[in-house]
């Protein structure tokens, strides 16, 4: 089974992934990794450079690719994957894959965001909280119809990342080997 983590940037989408996939003993992967690697050049770049429209016909060619392979791992996505194109159709219509939406208020959001705005092309040009908070909660408002398709949706707010860890392993009724 893959196991693939969505959700709104900031929310842990990484971390958690790493984490989950040390406790399960299975590989881990990251698709802005991946993009970043295939196209060697960081995301900021790739977006400054190429533009947004560019970058995402990448996201959703990579994506595809990392699927096609049946390989079991834990993969989690850009914020913006499950959003754009037919991305979460085609993740929704695999049986063998399980999505996860990592779910956090918008405070927790703009909390985690602000100090690493800049490498965030979206949101790097926001100067204050303020600005950020608003920004996120109308993106999150778009965003958050396509999240909610995910399998299960996991609460992060206020939880340590092993509890994260262990309620999705709860949920996906997983047994360490
Ligand atoms: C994006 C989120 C980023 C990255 C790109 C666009 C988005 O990933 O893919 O900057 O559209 O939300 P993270 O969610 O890992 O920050």
């Amino acid at each position: 089974m893959k196991i693939v983590l969505i959700g709104y940037m900031g929310v842990g989408k990484s971390t958690i992934g790493k984490l989950l996939a040390d406790e399960l003993n299975i590989e881990f992967k990251d698709l802005d990794e991946i993009i970043s690697h295939k196209e060697n050049s960081n995301i900021s770049e790739i977006f400054n450079k190429k533009g947004e429209l560019y970058f995402r016909k990448k996201e959703s060619q990579y994506l595809k690719a990392e699927i096609e392979n049946q390989k079991e791992n834990i993969l989690s996505l850009g914020g913006g994957t499950p959003c754009y194109g037919n991305n979460l159709d085609i993740l929704l219509n695999q049986k063998n894959i399980k999505t996860i939406y990592l779910r956090a208020q918008i405070n927790t959001l703009c909390e985690r965001l602000f100090n690493e705005k800049s490498s965030r092309p979206l949101i790097s040009h926001l100067e204050n909280k303020e600005e950020l908070t608003e920004f996120i909660g109308k993106h999150l408002f778009e965003r958050n119809q396509f999240y909610l398709k995910a399998d299960n949706t996991v609460v992060v707010d206020g939880k340590s990342t092993e509890e994260i860890v262990n309620e999705i392993i709860e949920i996906l009724n997983l047994k360490q080997r």
